[in-house]
């Protein structure tokens, strides 16, 4: 029987309980809802993949509640320093040289010499790792290749059975997945855009390089050959108007879109048109995007029309994910 509890202190406490006995918990961060386990016990990070069905070469992030405790598995270098000490806790991931004395489960690692890395910021996510007093290997808590959860009832509808128990804390602030940045060579590389935006990166560190796409038959970011993300309904990215059976999923004003063979976006039923921000505020649209693709994909149309974003700040990882979505289809 799967279950969505309210993340009270209790409730905290039987997680904990349930995570060092090696069983998964679904638990909320502030990017997205993770699938945890005791990241020092092998058998319990093992049926993450299991849970997710996921590649056991792609390596899972691991969450440690400061700088501090992450420095036990990792070596830490000047810049890495420098990007926790600003953006810790938050969504910042930091990909880092795995420590040969780190009493973390190899697992995580997949096979590579490194770990990532992350302090999340959100509060339950904070109190379950001090709970536990170990900390918690967490990838997206949904199946492998689908959607990211952001809210408790995503997890259950995406796990179902693998997972026991979900500690519900809400929607999440961000919607994205963390910003991912691989920290071992001498110029920190952005493999995955999220809330901490390459131009934030830029700002504090100079030249960032930036390889999203797999590039060749050993991508930096195992994740990033996998399909990712992706709804079941089509995405037709870029659209500047709607076609009959689409749905919209619309950024700013539809005053002035129009339907293919006539009339207008605005009057569309109210389920078939949703609007990632109607005042254009990419904070705003990133923290719906999941869950609005979720909404539209469960009700049949034909395709969703997405208008077109601006490259910009958040909006590199918006449509980082909507160009996966898309590509995976
Ligand atoms: O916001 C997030 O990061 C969420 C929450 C739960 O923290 N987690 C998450 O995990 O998105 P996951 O497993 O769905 O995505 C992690 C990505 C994958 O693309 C994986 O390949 C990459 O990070 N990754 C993990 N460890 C890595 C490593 N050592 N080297 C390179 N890439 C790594
Ligand atoms: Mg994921």
């Amino acid at each position: 029987m799967t279950l969505i509890f309210d993340a009270t202190p209790e409730n905290i406490e039987k997680a904990a309980t349930r995570l060092r006995s090696g069983e998964l918990v679904a638990l909320p961060t502030e990017t997205v809802y993770g699938l945890g386990a005791d990241a020092t016990n092998d058998h319990a990070v093992a049926s993450i993949f299991a849970a997710k069905g996921r590649p056991t070469f792609n390596p899972v992030i691991v969450h440690f509640r400061d700088k501090s405790e992450a420095e036990k598995a990792v070596e830490f270098n000047d810049k890495a320093e420098l990007l926790a000490s600003l953006f810790w806790p938050g969504p910042l991931t930091l990909i880092l040289p795995r420590r040969d004395d780190a009493n973390i489960s190899l697992l995580c690692s997949a096979g590579l010499p490194t770990l990532a890395v992350r302090c999340p910021a959100h509060p339950v996510a904070q109190q379950l790792i001090k709970a536990l007093g170990s900390p918690i290997a967490a990838p997206s808590a949904n199946k492998s290749g689908s959607l990211s959860p952001t809210t408790p009832q995503h997890v259950l509808q995406s796990l179902g059975e693998n997972v026991g128990m979900i500690l519900a804390g809400g929607k999440v602030a961000v919607g994205l997945e963390s910003t991912v940045v691989d920290m071992t060579g001498d110029v920190p590389t952005l493999l995955r855009p999220g809330a901490v935006t390459l131009e934030d990166l830029r700002h504090h560190l100079g030249e960032v390089r930036v390889e999203l796409e797999a590039g060749g038959a050993h991508p930096k970011s195992p994740g990033q050959i996998l399909k990712h993300y992706a709804p079941k309904t089509r995405l037709r990215l870029k659209a500047v108007d709607v076609k009959p059976g689409e749905a919209l999923l619309a950024f700013g004003s539809i005053k002035f879109m129009g339907v293919q063979g006539g009339g207008a976006a605005k009057d569309l039923p109210a389920n078939a048109r949703l609007n990632l921000s109607e005042r254009e505020d990419l904070n705003e649209a990133a923290a719906n995007l999941f869950s609005m693709l979720h909404q539209l994909d469960a009700g049949g149309f034909a395709a969703i029309a997405v208008m077109d974003i601006p490259e910009l700040g958040l909006g590199m990882a918006i449509n980082d994910r909507l160009r996966r979505a898309a590509g995976a289809q």
